[in-house]
C-alpha cells in the first residue's frame, strides 16, 4: 500500500513562518480587504443554516460567474483545498500526473500525498514560460491520467491562451486522461478574465477562489467546476475532511460576490499603481532576466550573477525586505515577487532590492 506518511508542503511552511518582513514582495495575492468596507451587517450573520452539499446561493452565484449550471460547483476551502478534491475524485494511488514544470509546489506535494506518481513537462524561459504541446505529447505516458496547469502561471504570470488550452485537452483526451486547470490567478485578469477552461470539455476541471485577486484569503471561498459525475465524487470525498465551511463565512462570501465589482475595483487600482513601479524597476536592472506577462501579481526574475540564497540573505538582514526563493519552485537562480501590496510599500520594497542586487553584485 502506498504511504500516506508526509513531511507536508516546504513552501507553506516558508509562506506562513518566514516570508513576513516590512516590506513584503513575497506576497503573491492582492492586499487584505476589509471588512469594513463590505456592506455586512450583524443581520446579515448567522451561525449555523442549511448547508448539506454546499449553501445554495454561494453555489448558485459561483455557477452563473462561471456560465455553468449549480450541480458543476463544488465549493471549497480555498483553492487549496479544491485543488486537493480535484486531485482526490480524478486519481487513484499509483497513476501518473503529467504536472506543469515549475509549478506551485503544494500541487505536487498534493499529488505526492495521494500516492500519485508525478512526471513533469517543462515551461521554459526562453519560450517565455509558456505551455508546450509538443512537449506535453512527449512527456505524456499511457498512465497519465491528469495533466495539471496553472493559468496564469505561478511562479511567472504567463497566460495560457485557449488554443493550447485545447491542444491539451486533446492530448488527454486521447490518452483517457483529464486536465486540471488551477485558475486562481486568472482572476486577475478581472473584466477581461476568459471563460473557465471546464467549457473545453468533461475531461477539463477548474479550481479558483477569491483569495489571491481580490484580498479576501480569510474567506477561504473556493471552489472546483467539472462535470456532475465528478463534483458528486467530490462532495463525498470532502465529507471526510471538512464536511461543510464555516456558515458565516459562506455568508459573507455571497455578499463578497454580490459586491466583487466594487472589491475588483481597489484591486485594480492597487495593480496599476504597481505595475508600472515594477516595470520601471526591471528595465533599470541588468543583473537580472524576466519574462514580463501583461497581467497577474507577480515576476519571477533570473539572477545573471551571484546566488538567491545570498541575496535573499541580504534583503532579509539589511533591508526588511522579503521575496520567494526560486528553491521552492526547483528554480534556485530565480526569485519570485509579488506586486499585490500597498503601493508605496511595494515602490520602497523595490528600492531596497535594487539596493540589495547592487550590494550583491558589488561582493
Ligand atoms: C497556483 C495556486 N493555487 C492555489 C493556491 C492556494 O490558494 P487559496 O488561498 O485559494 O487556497 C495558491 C497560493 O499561493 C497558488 O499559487
Amino acid at each position: 500500500m502506498p504511504s500516506r506518511t508526509h513531511s507536508g508542503s516546504p513552501y507553506m511552511q516558508f509562506a506562513k513562518l518566514r516570508s513576513e518582513a516590512k516590506y513584503n514582495l513575497a506576497s503573491s495575492g492582492i492586499m487584505s480587504y476589509p471588512l469594513k468596507e463590505l456592506p455586512v451587517t450583524m443581520e446579515d450573520m448567522e451561525i449555523c443554516g442549511p448547508t448539506l452539499y454546499g449553501h445554495a446561493p454561494l453555489v448558485e452565484r459561483l455557477a452563473k460567474r462561471n456560465g455553468v449550471t449549480p450541480d458543476c460547483v463544488v465549493t471549497a476551502a480555498g483553492t487549496s483545498m479544491a485543488n486537493h478534491l480535484a486531485m482526490a475524485a480524478t486519481l487513484e494511488p499509483g497513476e501518473e500526473a503529467l504536472v506543469e514544470w515549475p509549478t506551485y509546489e503544494l500541487i505536487v506535494s498534493t499529488l505526492e500525498y495521494l500516492g500519485v506518481t508525478v512526471r513533469h513537462f517543462d515551461r521554459r524561459m526562453e519560450d517565455g514560460f509558456r505551455v508546450d504541446p509538443e512537449e506535453v505529447k512527449r512527456k505524456i505516458t499511457p498512465r497519465t491520467r491528469l495533466i495539471v496547469l496553472t493559468n496564469l502561471h505561478n511562479p511567472t504570470g504567463a497566460l495560457i491562451d485557449e488554443a493550447t488550452l485545447r491542444a491539451v485537452g486533446d492530448l488527454a483526451k486521447k490518452n483517457d486522461a483529464r486536465v486540471l486547470v488551477d485558475e486562481v490567478y486568472l482572476e486577475a485578469l478581472y473584466e477581461r478574465r476568459p471563460r473557465p477552461a471546464v467549457h473545453l470539455g468533461d475531461h477539463f476541471l477548474v479550481t479558483s477562489s477569491l483569495t489571491k485577486a481580490y484580498g479576501l484569503s480569510g474567506l477561504r471561498c473556493g471552489w472546483v467546476l467539472a462535470n456532475p459525475e465528478l463534483t458528486q465524487r467530490m462532495w463525498h470525498i470532502n465529507d471526510l475532511y471538512g464536511v461543510n465551511a464555516a456558515y458565516p463565512a459562506d455568508l459573507m462570501s455571497v455578499i463578497a460576490l454580490d459586491n466583487l465589482e466594487r472589491v475588483a475595483a481597489r484591486a485594480k487600482k492597487l495593480l496599476e499603481a504597481n505595475r508600472p513601479v515594477l516595470d520601471s524597476f526591471l528595465r533599470s536592472r541588468n543583473d537580472i532576466e524576466y519574462v514580463r506577462s501583461e497581467f497577474g501579481t507577480i515576476v519571477f526574475p533570473k539572477l545573471r550573477h551571484g546566488t538567491v540564497d545570498r541575496l535573499d540573505r541580504l534583503l532579509r538582514q539589511e533591508y526588511e525586505t522579503s521575496v520567494v526563493p526560486g528553491n521552492y519552485f526547483g528554480m534556485p537562480q530565480h526569485f519570485r515577487v509579488g506586486i499585490g501590496g500597498d503601493p508605496e510599500m511595494t515602490r520602497a520594497g523595490l528600492e531596497r532590492l535594487g539596493s540589495a542586487l547592487d550590494n550583491l553584485q558589488a561582493q
